[in-house]
């Protein structure tokens, strides 16, 4: 009787209304070092088993966890199994993003019944497709790397100020860092090339003594965390800069949605594999950040139910998806006001992007089909 009452005030407590498409876009898993972080670390490429820059076990890990909640989320309404019609995944062209993107679809699509195709080895997985926007402008997953000069205009005249004022305040520290390091030089633009220590940390790799030295209060590992969310975040907190790096990716989202209703596409369960970069565009370009750093498989969501309404959320931790609230809207959004509100983030094609950037039309450089 008690667990009768139980699934009833489940049922209860959530809308009556069906999800009729999902999107996700995820940051890939736990990555190597691009580089050795500083010439005097010991850290090597030998210590990362699958080379600089790649995704680590740890990062499988958590692309194939990612997968799992995804199914748990998903599994009874838009995502039972792999169908081709339905689903749809884009990584962008960076080998970490594509593994990532397969690590997902593991753990997503375990194969069940007659998708069973063999039965000891790989029981539980299956091929998927994972399309990449090979060889063009990854403008949608990778919009750091687009050439924007009004863009790089806007950041440097807020950036200036800000770098001025730390170069001055941690001086001391960046002076004291070059020696101890054997870096040339530290400032604010290289100082985030210290963060890949975090990594190591990561990985509990027994770092030297000085990282815990204070200096004004805190650990210097601390300052290069606080400086790199700062000068990170710098790239995208205003809506200016959000709408250059984001604006894309906010337009494919409301577009998948528009297809969707208007049966130009079957597609309703549409997910993306990216960068921290993008995903902190995206949380600025919708007004919703938190000033954090993105965390390794952070993922944001978007749900569209049949009674007209958007859900936004945002699971940055393994287990916990934050409900976001776009600023002018509930949590529980009305389509159309979801729509209205986000009109003037939205960059609709790549030569729209161009054009805001005063760069030349994408028509004379490269097609993208990023934008499936
Ligand atoms: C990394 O350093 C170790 C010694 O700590 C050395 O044996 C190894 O050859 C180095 N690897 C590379 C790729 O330089
Ligand atoms: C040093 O500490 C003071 C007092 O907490 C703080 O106001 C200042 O911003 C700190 N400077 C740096 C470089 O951390
Ligand atoms: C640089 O570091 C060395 C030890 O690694 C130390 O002997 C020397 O005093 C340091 N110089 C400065 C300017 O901090
Ligand atoms: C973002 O949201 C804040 C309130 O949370 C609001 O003051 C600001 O105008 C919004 N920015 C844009 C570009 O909508
Ligand atoms: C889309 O298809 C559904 C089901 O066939 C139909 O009810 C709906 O009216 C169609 N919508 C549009 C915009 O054509
Ligand atoms: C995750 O996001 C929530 C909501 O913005 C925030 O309160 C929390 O501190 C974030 N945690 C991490 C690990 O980023």
């Amino acid at each position: 009787m008690r667990f009768i009452i139980y699934l009833l005030s489940l049922f209860s407590l959530g809308s009556t209304a069906n999800l009729i498409i999902m999107q996700a876009i995820w940051r890939h898993g736990d990555r190597a070092p691009g580089d050795l972080p500083y010439p005097k670390d010991k850290y090597n490429e030998t210590f990362w088993p699958r080379g600089w820059d790649q995704l680590t076990n740890k990062g499988i890990w958590q692309a194939v966890e990612l997968g799992i909640w995804l199914r748990q989320r998903y599994g009874a309404t838009v995502l039972p199994i792999f169908d081709k019609d339905k689903v749809f995944i884009l990584s962008s062209d960076s080998e970490r993003a594509i593994e990532t993107a397969q690590g997902v679809s593991a753990g997503l699509f375990p194969p069940v019944d007659d998708r069973v195709w063999e039965s000891s080895y790989l029981r539980y997985w299956q091929p998927t497709p994972i399309q990449t926007a090979y060889g063009t402008i990854d403008a949608l997953l990778r919009p750091t790397k687009v050439k924007c000069p009004n863009y790089d205009l806007a950041n440097e005249q807020e950036e200036a100020p800000i770098a001025t004022q730390i170069n001055n305040e941690y001086g001391q520290m960046f002076n004291w860092l070059q020696n101890i390091t054997g870096m040339e030089s530290i400032d604010f633009w290289n100082i985030n090339d210290l963060y890949d220590i975090q990594r190591e940390l990561d990985h509990n790799m027994p770092q030297p003594q000085w990282l815990n030295q204070v200096f004004n209060g805190t650990t210097i590992m601390d300052h290069i965390r606080e400086l790199k969310r700062i000068t990170r975040n710098q790239e995208f907190n205003s809506p200016t800069k959000a709408k250059f790096r984001g604006g894309m990716l906010v337009n494919q989202f409301l577009q998948n949605m528009e297809d969707l209703k208007a049966n130009k596409t079957t597609k309703n369960a549409m997910m993306y594999s990216s960068h921290d970069g993008t995903l902190s565009a995206l949380l600025y370009a919708l007004n919703v950040s938190n000033d954090q750093l993105v965390p390794y498989t952070a993922t944001v969501l978007f749900e569209l139910y049949d009674d007209n309404t958007v859900q936004l959320f945002y699971k940055n931790t393994t287990s916990t998806a934050y409900p976001m609230t776009i600023p002018g809207c509930q949590q529980i959004c009305p389509y159309s006001q979801f729509l209205q509100l986000l009109e003037n983030v939205r960059v609709r094609s790549l030569d729209a992007l161009y054009s805001l950037c005063g760069t030349y039309s994408s028509s004379t450089t490269s097609t993208t089909r990023a934008t499936g």
